[in-house]
């Protein structure tokens, strides 16, 4: 789809650890409906912007506005509320529970009386947990992962494990949904699958914002790249400008093949 209006507009951010500044005076927004791809090298702040923006570190300076309201200094809780969800590296799964019940725990969010008389199948909670169940179901079917939905989790292969991140995020009904490498580790088939369903997240009119280190998958993705280099932003651009922007193949010297760089000697592709 193509993008609609901003949603979340990030302007002079910034995060010091001690005398290292993780986030250094970024501005970047995400609009409705769009990728926006979030790149740069290993320790140019990408995760660290992440958890500003849940709320998970305060930000030493700098705004985050949602539909133009700052949410900066709201907790995290608060933050997951107004619709910003996010996966992580590493799949989180609730061992012990079912792939539904995983999902449905994603949506406690969303719930008017919270997940506790939800699990504790109390009064008018019945209704609700109904409700959700379907909601899961529909996720779990959006995502692929309808043949495991009475799995335990720990039986899921570790795609299967991020496809159910993924579900979990869409539960909570975000507006921005945070995507931390979520190609690693997957089977170029998976990668096919995860790309055709954040491309659909999109389309529902979701923003997303993609930090992903398999530059074919981001590319392909992405409609808007903003580059990352010790914490300051270095290029915000279409995905076809970034792979031939000098400051960026910079910032990768040395693996100018990992951004796909045309480098005319050649040098950069020895990776
Ligand atoms: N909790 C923390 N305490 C101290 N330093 C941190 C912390 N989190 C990240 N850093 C540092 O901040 C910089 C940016 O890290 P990070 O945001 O994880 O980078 P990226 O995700 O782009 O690889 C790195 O130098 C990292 O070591
Ligand atoms: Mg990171």
């Amino acid at each position: 789809m193509t993008a609609g209006k901003t949603f979340i507009e990030i302007s002079n951010l910034s995060k010091r650890f001690g005398g290292l500044t993780a986030v250094d005076d970024v501005d970047f927004e995400v609009r409705e409906g769009e990728v926006l791809g979030l790149i740069g090298p290993n320790g140019a702040g990408k995760s660290t912007t992440f958890n500003l923006i849940c709320g998970y570190y305060p930000a030493n300076t700098g705004s985050i506005r949602l539909d133009g309201k700052e949410i900066i200094g709201q907790p995290p809780h608060k933050i997951a509320a107004l619709g910003i969800m996010r996966t992580f590296q590493h799949n989180m799964p609730f061992e012990g529970m079912s792939v539904t019940e995983n999902v449905m725990v994603g949506a406690h969010t969303t719930l008017h009386g919270g997940l506790i008389p939800v699990l504790l199948g109390t009064g008018r909670a019945r209704s609700e947990e109904r409700a959700l169940r379907k909601k899961a179901d529909e996720l779990i079917d959006f995502v692929g992962l309808s043949e495991e939905r009475d799995t335990p989790v720990t039986s899921l292969s570790f795609g299967q494990g991020r496809l159910l991140e993924t579900a979990r995020a869409l539960a909570g009904e975000p507006r921005l949904i945070l995507f931390d490498e979520p190609a690693a580790g997957l089977t170029p088939s998976e990668c096919v699958r995860l790309s055709e369903i954040i491309r659909g997240i999109a389309d529902r009119g979701i923003a997303v914002l993609l930090i992903e280190h398999d530059m074919h998958f981001l590319m392909s993705l992405a409609e808007r790249v903003v580059v990352l280099n010790f914490g300051s932003k270095i290029a915000d651009a279409l995905p076809q400008d970034i792979r031939n922007n000098p400051a960026v193949i910079q910032a990768y010297l040395g693996d100018a093949a990992v951004i796909g760089a045309d480098t005319e000697n050649g040098s950069g592709a020895d990776a």
